[in-house]
């Protein structure tokens, strides 16, 4: 699968455009998460970018939610280790995260909906001077974003990274499309 696929697919799956933004998001940070630990950027990117492309299709029915996701990627060519990152990191199935690409996955999800709440209150509204340390400031306002799962972004650790260099790498990656993501 070619990521212009992968991109095709999305685009043809999703109408939502703060979905595919987040989606893109996702993608970023897997692949400079693939990048720090030297793992395969190519599969981990299209992890992220294709984990969300069933939420219109099942109507964010959590119990198929990511099922179907899981079987389009395989239908696409994802490997079976990128179709079981994009099953199992909706906890509602209660399958264990096993790989690193598992759990990179399920760390990054949460972690771009706080970074683009970090730079919406922004004067400016982008992301070009917003600071990690701003970033991790939000990170301890439990109210701010709540939608963001602190618990499930802290889960960076299982992956060898302190919350400190995944949120700076998160930030990166996203400053890397802020056009894409328009911000
Ligand atoms: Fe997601």
């Amino acid at each position: 699968m070619t990521r212009e696929e992968a991109l095709d697919s999305v685009s043809a799956n999703v109408e939502s455009e703060n979905l595919i933004k987040h989606m893109l998001a996702t993608e970023a940070i897997m692949r400079a998460l693939a990048k720090r630990l030297g793992e395969d950027e190519e599969e981990w990117g299209l992890t992220g970018l294709l984990h969300d492309i069933d939420v219109e299709l099942t109507e964010e029915d959590m119990k198929s939610h990511s099922k179907l996701g899981a079987d389009l990627a395989r239908e696409l060519g994802a490997s079976e280790a990128m179709a079981h990152a994009i099953l199992c990191h909706n906890e509602t199935h209660g399958i264990p995260r096993e790989t690193k690409l598992d759990k990179a996955l399920f760390c990054a999800d949460p972690l771009t909906g706080l970074i683009t709440a970090a730079a919406l209150v922004r004067p400016d509204k982008k992301l070009a001077n917003l600071e990690a340390k701003s970033v991790e400031k939000r990170f301890k306002e439990k109210s701010f974003a709540a939608g963001a799962d602190r618990e499930q972004i802290s889960q960076c650790s299982e992956i060898g990274l302190e919350l400190d260099e995944f949120i700076e790498l998160g930030l990166e990656a996203m400053k890397g499309i802020a056009e894409d993501l328009g911000l």
